[in-house]
């Protein structure tokens, strides 16, 4: 099984960014969470990270036919865009929504997701868990 993972703007800046809310981890740290999650259940992952919506749409173009499912925090993204939401039912694929927090316990205008719609399951507020969460979620939905 091949799953990638994608991860929208400012994910990047984890650590530096907010660290009361998304703590004091970096974003290597959570790279690195997320190979290890993979590896002990025998799962190849691709990580991709960017800042701007069409690459975020390209990548979800682009897993068409080379992935079995996606896991995607598309962060900021996730609240107003209705291009990711197309892209992901375009290619089909199996898609776990992943967010650090708990966007439904935070400002009104995080608790719409767009991206919602096209995934099989959401797992918010559990931390780089989260993403393990989401992967098992897609190794479940496979068998
Ligand atoms: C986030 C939540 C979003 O509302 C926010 O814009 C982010 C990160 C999360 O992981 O908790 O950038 O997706």
């Amino acid at each position: 099984m091949k799953l990638l993972v994608i991860n929208g703007p400012n994910l990047n800046m984890l650590g530096v960014r907010e660290p009361a809310l998304y703590g004091k981890q970096d974003y290597t740290a959570l790279c690195l969470y997320i190979r290890a999650a993979c590896e002990k259940r025998n799962i190849e992952v691709d990580i991709f990270q960017s800042n701007h919506e069409g690459a975020l749409v390209d990548e979800i173009q682009r897993a068409y036919g080379r992935y079995d499912g996606i896991v995607i925090n598309p962060a900021a993204y996730t609240h107003t865009s209705i291009a990711i939401l197309d892209a992901l039912k375009a290619v089909g694929l199996p898609a776990v929504e992943v967010h650090l927090t708990d966007i439904d316990t935070r400002e009104a205008f995080r608790r719409v997701s767009y991206v919602r719609d096209a995934c099989i399951a959401v797992f918010a507020g559990h931390g780089f868990e989260g993403y393990e969460m989401a992967v098992a979620q897609l190794i479940s939905a496979q068998a």
